[in-house]
């Protein structure tokens, strides 16, 4: 799977997030208007790139690593319990994932995605049934299939207190659920949203965090207020978990707490 974003997708985020105008990120950066337009149209040029990147406070190794498509997301082995669905969205595709305890065969769905059908017959083919629907964060892409889902299934769902959805419970910071063996702890990352929602889990052979749109392989989800906090809250959330976490993100392939820490831009 392709990562989400490439390389001028990070730059772009990053120089958004933090208000920079092009006119004194080439000022910071030492560069010319040429220099910088040349990197917009895709020119690899490393040291334009480097003083860009560092100028917007970002790896300039990992970006460079992007830019050359150099950076590979880890090969991950997800538990025998874990599914990752990719539904499409316009012209994006979101996922869900669906996780449950191999001994009482409760299961939980994390997001509901664009399409429930691989879900419904995921329950059925495990023979699972649904306990709760968690969801990461209120974006349209995420929510999409969430009536359908719970009409059918019955289950819970539950939402971040922060993004209140129709007929969802609130779920605030430090939330913990147990489904058989599995115990689920929410971490509150506004940053992406308001509320966004890091789900890590325990129980299983590998620790899991089901991290939204708050950290992608190799990027992180749109950051829309607060930049510096935010990437604070991820560091702390999701970051100084174990570094065999594996990382299930609402975009893009999945990757590991010890990767991101080594190569992801966004955390020099
Ligand atoms: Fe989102």
């Amino acid at each position: 799977m392709n990562l989400e974003d490439t390389h001028l997708d990070v730059l772009i985020k990053a120089q958004k997030a933090q208000g920079i105008t092009d006119r004194d990120l080439v000022k910071l950066a030492e560069i010319t208007v040429p220099d910088l337009n040349h990197l917009r149209a895709g020119r690899r040029e490393p040291t334009a790139l480097e003083r860009v990147a560092r100028t917007l406070s970002l790896r300039p190794d990992s970006v460079i690593a992007l830019a050359n498509g150099a950076w590979n997301p880890p090969a991950v082995a997800l538990p025998a319990t874990v599914l990752k669905f990719t539904t499409p969205f316009a012209d994006m595709a979101v996922n869900h994932y669906l996780v449950w305890d191999p001994k009482s065969l409760k299961a939980v769905a994390f997001d509901a995605g664009t399409d429930a059908d691989p879900l419904f017959a995921a329950l059925e083919r495990h023979k699972l049934k649904l306990d709760k629907i968690l969801l990461t964060h209120a974006h349209g892409d995420h929510v999409l299939e969430l009536d359908r889902i719970r009409e059918k299934t019955k289950s819970a769902a539950f939402a971040p207190e922060a993004e209140p959805v129709e007929g969802c419970q609130p779920v605030e910071n430090g939330k913990r659920f147990k489904i058989g063996a599995l115990t689920i702890t929410a971490h509150t990352v506004p940053g992406h949203s308001q509320g966004g929602t890091v789900y890590e889990i325990q129980g299983l052979d590998n620790p899991l965090a089901v991290v939204g749109d708050v950290i992608f392989a190799g990027s992180v989800g749109g950051i829309r207020s607060r930049y510096r906090p935010a990437l604070e809250a991820i560091r702390t959330a999701v970051l100084t978990l174990p570094p065999e976490t594996i990382l299930l993100p609402g975009h893009g392939p999945l990757t590991t707490v010890g990767h991101e820490l080594a190569h992801n831009p966004f955390f020099p």
